[in-house]
């Protein structure tokens, strides 16, 4: 029996010397305000248990991670007609460019991009109005975390509006190309509300729990996928889930992964646990310096890579 407590407590303890690396994401002002002086770390067992460290109970914006959630309940509501309007390769290219949407007549390659999250928003859109959409997101994500306090940051959701100009770009460029069948004001006020919902690593542990138990949720039973339907969404996180740092953290990591700018990563092992980590500080492709190297510890100390201990 692994003791997950001081694994996590090691983890800390080797980040707090590094404090402050990479560089805070500053392109949404709001977040360019927060403390990059901060790491935390929760894990949460398939038995339920919450193992935490440092900063594991401060809010953060989860960003791109909401991604993940919105994908499930477009799943959920379109089935496999999702992939008639998002591909499943890895992109190669950073998460907001727009090269390859010409080349690809509007269809972005995988539901983690910008792009393809908009188009993935626009599905879950369909049939309510804007606030209707961010409601049952939000419902959905405290059902996850079995945790009614889960909330969205409105501040943040409006700074992202207001400089929001690539994303009003490739939302633009894909309605052009018919992919998109709101109004682009309806689908990225969706979308930017999605990104500013604010959550602590471990309120993010347990909503990623499902993934890590074919589908089922062991804090309250519920199945919310199914086994494949899990097996599949941590496969495009594997896969995707890091933009063009993907391959990287299949490489020193290992576990299927959803990162976004905030500098949190959500982070999936299967059979063994979910884990949140959060520092905003990010490296080169934009994903979290620190909590890279935190979930690279991990997987190393507890043998949970999907390739083999
Ligand atoms: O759309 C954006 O640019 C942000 N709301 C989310 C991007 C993000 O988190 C990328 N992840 N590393």
């Amino acid at each position: 029996m692994q003791d997950i407590q001081a694994i996590v407590d090691s983890i800390y303890d080797s980040m707090v010397p590094r404090l402050g690396e990479g560089k805070v994401a500053d392109y949404i002002p709001e977040l360019a305000k927060v403390d990059p002086n901060q790491f935390g770390i929760a894990i949460t067992t398939v038995d339920g248990t919450t193992y935490t460290a440092g900063n594991a109970l401060t809010p953060f914006s989860i960003q791109s991670i909401s991604k993940v959630f919105m994908l499930t309940l477009a799943l959920g509501k379109a089935g496999e007609t999702v992939w008639n309007r998002v591909g499943r390769e890895p992109s190669g290219s950073s998460f907001n460019s727009i090269v390859q949407l010409e080349h690809e007549h509007g269809i972005p390659r995988n539901p983690f991009v910008n792009a393809g999250a908009i188009v993935v928003t626009d599905i879950v859109l369909s049939g309510h109005q804007p606030r209707e959409a961010i409601g049952e997101l939000l419902r959905f994500v405290r059902y996850l975390a079995d945790d009614d306090t889960i909330s969205i940051d409105d501040t943040v959701a409006k700074s992202e509006q207001a400089t929001g100009f690539r994303n009003f770009a490739l939302a633009n460029f894909m309605r052009s190309f018919g992919n998109l069948h709101h109004p682009v004001e309806y689908t990225l006020g969706v979308y930017f509300h999605q990104c500013a919902l604010s959550m602590t690593c471990a309120q993010l542990s347990r909503a990623g729990l499902f993934l890590a138990n074919r589908g089922r949720n062991p804090l309250t039973g519920h199945t919310v996928v199914s086994d494949r339907r899990a097996r599949r969404i941590n496969a495009l996180m594997l896969t995707c889930g890091h933009y063009d740092g993907s391959g990287d953290f299949a490489y020193h990591v290992g576990l299927p992964g959803k990162s976004g700018v905030g500098g949190g990563i959500m982070a999936v092992a299967p059979g063994k646990a979910s884990i949140a980590v959060w520092s905003p500080g990010l490296n080169k492709v934009g994903n979290s310096a620190l909590g890279s190297q935190a979930l690279e510890m991990l997987a190393t100390k507890t043998g949970w890579s999907v390739f083999g201990a």
